[in-house]
C-alpha cells in the first residue's frame, strides 16, 4: 500500500471543534422551534379554524360576531405565533451568517467545502474492498451539503417575506412562502434520515460519534 494514501474510509477530521458543535446544536433547537411553532400555527391552535367557536361562545352572551369579526381574533393569535418564528427566524439568520464566516474564514476543518473534497478523494482512491464504506461516509456528506442548500433558502425566503412590505421584495412573497413551504417537507426529511444515520453509525461502526458532537474529541480519537 502507498503509505502517503491515507485510509479510504477514516473521516479527515474526526472531532468537532467548539464552534462547530455550538453551531449544529444551536441550529437542531431553532429548527426544532421553528417546526413547533408550524405546529402549534396550523395543528394545534389553527386559529382560523376556531372562528366559528368565537362565534358560537359569544352567542352564548347573546353577542353576535360576524366571521369578518372572528376572522380578526383569529389574526390577533395567529400573530403572535409568527412573531416567535420571526423571532427564532432571525437567530437562524445570525446562525447562518457564523456558518458562511467559519467557510469563507476559517481554518480547513471547519471549512466544509474542505472536508467534503478530502472525503471525495478519499472516495476516490479506495480500493474495491473499502468503496462501500467510503461510499456511505460520501453519501453522509452529499446529505449536509443538501441542508446546507435548504437553510439558505429557508433564510433567503423567510427575509424575502419578512420585508414583503417593500416594493423589491413584494412581488417575489407568493413565490417565497411556496418555496419555504415545500423546503420545510425538505428539511424534515433531512433529519429523518440524519437522524437515523446518526444512530446507526453510532451503534454499527462509529461509537463516540454522539458524544464528539457533544463534548468533542474523545479519549479514543485521532485526528
Ligand atoms: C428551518 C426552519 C423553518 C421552518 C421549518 C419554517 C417553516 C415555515 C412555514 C411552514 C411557514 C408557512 C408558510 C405558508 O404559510 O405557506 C413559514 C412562514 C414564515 N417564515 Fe418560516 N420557517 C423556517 C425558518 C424561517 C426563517 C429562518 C425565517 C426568517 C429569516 C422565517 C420567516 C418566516 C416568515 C416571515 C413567515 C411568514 C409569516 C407570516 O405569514 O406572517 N422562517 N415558515
Amino acid at each position: 500500500m502507498n503509505p502517503t494514501i491515507a485510509p479510504a474510509v477514516e473521516v479527515p477530521i474526526k472531532d468537532y471543534r467548539a464552534s462547530l458543535r455550538f453551531w449544529h446544536w444551536a441550529n437542531a433547537l431553532l429548527i426544532s422551534l421553528q417546526l413547533i411553532t408550524i405546529l402549534f400555527q396550523k395543528v394545534i391552535v389553527n386559529s382560523r379554524s376556531a372562528v366559528p367557536e368565537f362565534q358560537q361562545a359569544m352567542s352564548k352572551n347573546n353577542i353576535t360576531i360576524t366571521t369578518k369579526q372572528g376572522g380578526a381574533f383569529a389574526h390577533i393569535i395567529s400573530e403572535r405565533i409568527w412573531d416567535w418564528h420571526i423571532y427564532f427566524g432571525w437567530a437562524l439568520v445570525a446562525l447562518w451568517v457564523l456558518r458562511l464566516g467559519l467557510q469563507l474564514t476559517g481554518p480547513s476543518e471547519l471549512r466544509f467545502s474542505a472536508r467534503l473534497m478530502e472525503i471525495l478523494r478519499r472516495y476516490r482512491l479506495a480500493p474495491p474492498a473499502d468503496k462501500g464504506a467510503a461510499g456511505k461516509v460520501l453519501f453522509a456528506k452529499t446529505t449536509y451539503a443538501l441542508f446546507y442548500i435548504f437553510i439558505t433558502i429557508m433564510v433567503a425566503t423567510g427575509l424575502i417575506m419578512i420585508y414583503e412590505d417593500t416594493a423589491f421584495f413584494g412581488p417575489m412573497h407568493h413565490t417565497a412562502e411556496e418555496i419555504h413551504n415545500v423546503t420545510m417537507y425538505l428539511i424534515m426529511g433531512f433529519i429523518a434520515v440524519h437522524v437515523v444515520g446518526v444512530v446507526w453509525a453510532e451503534i454499527k461502526e462509529d461509537h463516540g460519534l454522539v458524544s464528539r458532537m457533544v463534548g468533542g474529541k474523545g479519549p479514543n480519537v485521532k485526528a
